[in-house]
């Protein structure tokens, strides 16, 4: 049994090419049910940092290209994509999903999403039926490993977030925090992290449109700000200081005509607007327009590159519990990976014990019933004895090795009886 994963992330890909690759919560399922139609089973994990598919299979170079076919085929990459795709297999992608679940891979080190996000990706799975042993295991285990990392060391102590980085970064370039007024579009996580940082650092008037406004309202009454509906976010532009965009939304949610139009109300104030979604919520082409600073995602990691130096010895702590964590689930792994030689082992060991003693006993009719019964539990008793230790020497460690020294041992792939 092999586990290989494809994917593209922040590290391998610009924001404009992460954004194609990009699967809203709400657009999983669908992603899942073709998964299933081609592949049977596997995993999706789409965060803001990245897009990556775990299946597993029998033969790991067919496995690389189908998840690498599959990635593109569904998120509509083309073969220009190609040079930030990333491919791994077996150990090592094992231990990069740890990374991911621990923080250790994400552009803001030991943030607390991605732990839910790895969760909800098995959890989608479970859901669309695309899940399967081997695979649960090692996501349960993941999620697991993040949980210990978080517990005893201090990747998250303080915890940073993308929108952390971007409410800061934005509130450290303007003059005035206390007569600033900020707009966070998307009342999700992303944009209570956002509240949360604004009202900490004492803006003045903070706006939260969502789409549907009572969503706005539910974060709103217990992080402060204002909720307000979708049709008011043009009346809102025109005495913004600052925009954070952070709505779950396919597509933009805050078009050049709109900002030109907020912009040409209020000539001499600058706008900074920080989109941090993925897909983009802001068009690219509105960073043109006159005293509006928009940034990305990627604009905020040489921020998220400083708080990495900080945690470098927490990130080695990370290393050691993932290190216990991994030499475990191999253990597991390997015996896991044993079963089909042991079950065909013990298989074709009954065939020839049951074909043997049915044989002598046409010869030895004469036997009574609990003679036979004797013969019978003998014949048993020295097939378990024989198989006994190679048995064990695969469930030690099923290693792909071993269980090739046991097939050719016992012949277990030419098609003969022993
Ligand atoms: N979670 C994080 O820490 C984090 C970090 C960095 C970046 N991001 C990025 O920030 C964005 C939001 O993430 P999240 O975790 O906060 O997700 P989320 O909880 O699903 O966000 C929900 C928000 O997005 C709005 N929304 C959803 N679909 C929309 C559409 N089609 N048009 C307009 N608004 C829509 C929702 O509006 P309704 O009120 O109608 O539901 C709601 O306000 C994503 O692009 C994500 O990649 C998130």
């Amino acid at each position: 049994m092999h586990v290989s994963l494809a994917g593209i992330n922040h590290r391998t890909a610009p924001v404009e090419v992460r954004e194609k690759a990009a699967i809203s919560p709400d657009g999983l399922p669908a992603h899942l049910h073709l998964l299933r139609r081609h592949l049977q089973h596997g995993i999706i994990l789409s965060t803001c940092n990245r897009t990556e598919v775990y299946i597993t299979g029998s033969h790991i170079g067919d496995l690389e290209q189908a998840c690498v076919d599959f990635l593109c085929k569904s998120m509509g990459l083309t073969e220009s994509t190609a040079p930030y795709l990333y491919v791994m297999s077996d150990r090592v992608a094992i231990e990069h999903l740890f990374d991911v679940s621990c923080g250790l891979d994400s552009m803001v080190i030991g943030e607390y999403e991605v732990l839910g996000q790895v969760g909800q990706a098995l959890a989608e799975a479970e859901k669309s039926g695309t899940i399967n042993l081997p695979l649960r295991h090692v996501f349960e285990s993941a999620i697991s490993t993040g949980r210990r990392a978080r517990n005893e060391t201090g990747i998250s102590r303080n915890p940073l977030s993308i929108s952390s980085i971007a409410v800061n970064k934005a509130l450290d370039i303007v003059n005035d925090i206390g007569g600033c007024k900020i707009v966070i579009i998307g009342a999700g996580e992303a944009g209570r992290l956002a509240l949360r940082v604004a009202s900490s650092r004492g803006a003045a008037d903070i706006a939260v449109v969502s789409r549907t406004l009572e969503r706005a309202v539910r974060i709103t009454d217990t992080c402060g700000g204002r909720p307000v509906g979708p049709d008011m976010l043009a009346a809102e532009l025109r005495d913004t200081d600052i925009v954070i965009a952070c709505a779950a939304s396919p597509h933009p949610v805050l078009r050049r005509g709109q900002v030109s139009e907020a912009i040409s109300a209020r000539p001499q104030l600058p706008l900074i607007i920080i989109d941090i979604a993925l897909p983009r919520n802001v068009e690219p082409d509105v960073g043109g327009i006159d005293n509006v600073h928009l940034y990305n995602i990627d604009d905020l990691n040489e921020l998220a590159d400083n708080h990495r130096q900080e945690r470098e010895a927490e990130v080695a702590a990370v290393k050691g519990i993932i290190a216990e964590e991994m030499e475990m689930l191999m253990r597991w792994w390997q015996a896991y990976s044993a079963r089909p030689v042991i079950k065909s082992l013990m298989g074709r060991a009954e065939k020839i014990r049951a074909a043997q003693y049915h044989n002598s006993m046409k010869k030895m009719a004469s036997l009574s019933e609990e003679d036979k019964l004797h013969v019978d539990l003998l014949t048993r008793s020295i097939v378990d004895k024989i198989l006994r230790d190679p048995i064990l020497y695969l469930k030690e460690g099923g290693s792909a090795e071993r269980i090739d020294i046991i097939n050719r041992l016992f012949g277990l792939n030419d098609g003969k009886d022993l």
